[in-house]
Formats: structure tokens, sequence, C-alpha cells
């Protein structure tokens, strides 16, 4: 193969910058910063690759797993099977007349294409004009209305996943990435909320919309999934959690839900972001997929003394047990290393606000009690000849992040308290089958005489 460059910028500051080189080749991805992005006192490209401590290439051998640095490999949706995004992608793809070889051929030109305009702050370009041609397009300012068309096509694509993507292609322009199995959208509304129309995702200097990630409701694969994403989100707001302002809406007769995004602010520039996986793969390469290590390991990770991941250690950790422990309690199960999330605001590093809370618990094949792989206080491993319990796992990990029994025990009573009502909410889900309520509510009841145990 012959190498393939491509360059990094960002909109984390006042104007849009370069911040490096990527260059490929059959071994190897290299990135090297920009000389002189070390003083513009910005984030670089992930938090394990400080630019004032990297002055010469960073070089990563490509494995099976990875055949970019982690960060850069978040911007290209997975390759799995029926990927909404990237199905969608590879349809812009084949209108602009670029027909790539399958696999990393694919995914290089997924990443020159849109990887920029994305989730967090690295937009990916084949060339500085590129990157200055993007930059100074005005997006398309105006909201449409989403009327039936808009919906009709959507469905449609949902339903096949191949069907006709071109109508959508014609509303959206080249489509920016967001990666994940559920069908979403990058898009934005009017700053003051869903109004039922929907604009471009911003660009540099625009000011009067706010963006969002529209996510869509597959109805044959997870019926009443979009409800349970709004009560998920509501009981970690209720729970104290900061979340994202969302709107559960319809576009025509598809079930979908509006998320504001935190990853912009209101200049149209970015904020900078990085996914838990993204940060642990960059040091580790026994993270090879998004659920490959253990809450504990998380708890270490923040408290490493060498790469700082969070400004408030010891609140970060008491925001991962807490996050645990609400993940179990309504049923989510689903709380891998790309669930979670770093962020840069006013300064300060720390966990983003909550996105993703969905109970999938509620649908049998995804009824397990956290991902397989991760994985918390040794829960259900022999140690020392005894079998780990529920219980003893939650004091061991709680120990492990530094966190007293006493502080475990009333995180556990004011959840336990949060979710007295849990039941009674998903009984009063409009969508929701009833076979997935009672599942869920057992699950959660079951949890709650866990935690009720202590
Ligand atoms: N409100 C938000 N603001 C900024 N970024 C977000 C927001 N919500 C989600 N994201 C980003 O988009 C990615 C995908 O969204 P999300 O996790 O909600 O869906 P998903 O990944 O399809 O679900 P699953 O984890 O089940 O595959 C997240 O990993 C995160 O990086
Ligand atoms: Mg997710």
């Amino acid at each position: 193969m012959k190498d393939r460059n491509a360059v990094i910028w960002t909109r984390l500051g006042t104007q849009p910058v370069k911040m490096g080189t990527l260059s490929v080749t059959d071994i190897e991805s290299r990135f090297t910063y920009e000389t002189g992005y070390d003083e513009t006192n910005l984030p670089g490209l992930g938090l394990a690759y400080p630019p004032k401590d990297f002055t010469s290439t960073i070089v990563r051998p490509r494995t099976e797993y990875f055949d970019f640095h982690p960060p850069i490999r978040s911007l290209i949706p997975s390759r799995a099977e029926r990927n909404f995004q990237r199905a969608l992608l590879l349809k812009y793809l084949e209108k602009i007349n670029i027909h790539p070889d399958p696999g990393f051929d694919t995914d290089w030109n997924i990443l020159i294409n849109a990887g920029h305009g994305g989730i967090g702050h690295l937009d990916v370009f084949a060339s500085d004009s590129a990157a200055q041609q993007w930059y100074s397009t005005p997006s398309k300012k105006g909201l449409v209305e989403l009327d039936k068309k808009f919906g009709f096509s959507l469905k449609e694509f949902m339903t096949w996943f191949d069907g006709d993507a071109e109508f959508l292609i014609d509303v959206l322009g080249p489509t920016p990435s967001v990666g994940g199995a559920i069908p979403k959208l990058p898009l934005s509304i009017e700053h003051a909320g869903w109004d039922g129309r929907i604009g471009l995702p911003t660009r540099f200097g625009d000011t009067d919309r706010t963006d969002i990630i529209l996510k869509l409701e597959n109805t044959s694969q997870y019926p009443g999934i979009i409800e349970l994403e709004a009560l998920g989100l509501a009981m970690h707001d209720d729970a104290g959690f900061d979340v994202p302002r969302y709107w559960p809406v319809k576009v025509n007769d598809l079930n979908a839900i509006a998320i504001e995004r935190f990853d912009r602010i209101k200049n149209g520039g970015t904020v900078f972001m990085e996914s838990i996986y993204s940060i642990l793969a960059s040091g580790n390469e026994k993270i090879t997929n998004h659920y490959s290590t253990t809450y504990d390991h998380i708890g270490q990770a923040i408290d490493n003394p060498y790469v700082q991941l969070v400004s408030d250690r010891k609140q970060a950790k008491l925001h991962l047990l807490e996050r645990l422990i609400m993940a179990m309690l309504t049923g989510n199960g689903d709380l891998h290393l790309e669930n979670l999330s770093i962020y840069e605001r006013d300064g300060k590093l720390s966990f983003t606000p909550v996105y993703d809370p969905v109970p999938m618990r509620a649908y049998s094949i995804h009824n397990a009690l956290f991902p397989a792989g991760m994985g918390f206080g040794n829960y259900g491993e022999e140690v020392d000849g005894k079998m780990i319990d529920f219980n003893t796992a939650y004091l061991r990990f709680s120990k492990n992040l530094g966190i007293s029994k006493n502080a475990l025990f009333n995180s556990i009573e004011r959840l336990l308290k949060v979710t007295e009502d849990y039941d009674k909410r998903i009984n009063a889900l409009k969508t929701l089958p009833a076979e997935n309520k009672v599942r869920l509510i057992e699950i959660h009841r079951d949890i709650r005489g866990g935690f009720e145990g202590f």
C-alpha cells in the first residue's frame, strides 16, 4: 500500500487551527503535531498525547484492532453489519463517485471525507486546502420543516438500511459521522428548543441554532427504546447527574429523541471530548474493544499520576461509582467504555453529562448486569477460595476507588430513594411492550434487593 496522508484540524480555539499531520503506512499510524501547536495551549489529539510532551512523531503500530491512534479511530463508525451511520456514509461516498475497497480503504475514505464536523474536537481532512474550504463554507442557515417526505425516507432507510438514501443525503449533505449502534443523525434546531424544524449541524460562527443528535427508533428491533432512553435520562436527572436537554419527538410516525450536544459551544466551536475507551486504548494495547476492561481499571486510570484525566479525581471516582449503581438500578447493563467520556469545560476536565443511559436489559438479548468483559470488585470470581458476591464486590470496588464504606452506603441509600417509583414509571410507558416491562421491573426489583442487603 502507498502511505496515506491526511491533516487534522480543530475548532477548539477562537479560530480553526491545524493540529497536525497523519500518515498511515502498511504497518504504522503516525501523527505529528504541527510546530507551534503546543504554544496554543489547546488540548491535543487525546489525553494520553499532550502536545507539550510529544515533540516528535507519535508512532502506533497498526493492529487488527486499531489502524489508527484511538482518538482518530473514534471518528469512523464501526464495521459492524447494519451500522446506520456507516451505511449512510457508504451511500454518500458512492454518490460522490468514490468506490473504495472493503476494509481499510473504506475506513480511510470515510475518515478523510466525513471525519470532520462529527462528535468531539477533531476534524480530519484530505488536505489543508480541503480544511480551509470546509471551514469557510457557511452551513445552510435555514431550518426546514421535518415533513412527511423526510420521515418516510428515514423510515425506509431504517427498514432496509440499504434503501434509497438519496433523499436523506440531499437534505443532510456530507453527513458527519457519529459512531454507535442506534440509528442517529447529527442536526441542529432552534436554540429555544425543538419546534419541529431541523437544520444541518452548525459550522464555525453559527450562533442561532443548537446542535442535537436525533436518535431514531428501529421499532422492529427495539420497540419502545426511545421512551426508555427518555426514562433513563429522566432518572439520571432526578439523581442529580448533569443531563443534556432532550425532546422525545415524532418524525412522521417514527419515534425519535432529540438530545442537545454538549461537545459544542455557542459560536459553533467544539469542546475537547474523548471516550474512556479511546483514553485507555491509547495507553494500553490490551484494550482492544469497548468492553475489554473493568470499572476498577477506569478508577485506576483516574488515579494515574502521569496522565491527568480529570481535574478532581475524588469527584470523578464517586461519579463512576454512582453511575454504575444507577446503571444497575435502572437495568441499563450497557455502561461500556464508550458510554463514558471526559470533556473539558471552563478549563476543567471531568466526566461529561450522561448520554446513552437506555435501560437495555429490557431486551432479552441485552439482559446482562454489565457488558461481558467488564466487571467490578471481582464480582462472580473466586478470590482466596471464596466466591465474590454482589455486596462484597461493591465493597471491594469502592475500596479500590478510595471511597469509604460510609460514602458508598450514602450513595446507595440516595439512589435507592431516587428509583423508588421506577417500577411505576416503567409501567406508565406507552410504547414499551408488556413483556419488556415485566422483564425490566423484575430486574430492577432484584437489583434493589441486592442493594437493600447492605
Ligand atoms: N448529547 C451528546 N453530546 C455530545 N456527544 C454525544 C451526545 N450523546 C451521544 N454523544 C456521542 O455520540 C456517541 C453515540 O451516541 P450514543 O452512545 O447515545 O448511542 P449508541 O452508541 O448508538 O448506543 P450504543 O452504545 O448502544 O451503541 C457517544 O458515544 C458519544 O460520543
Ligand atoms: Mg453509546
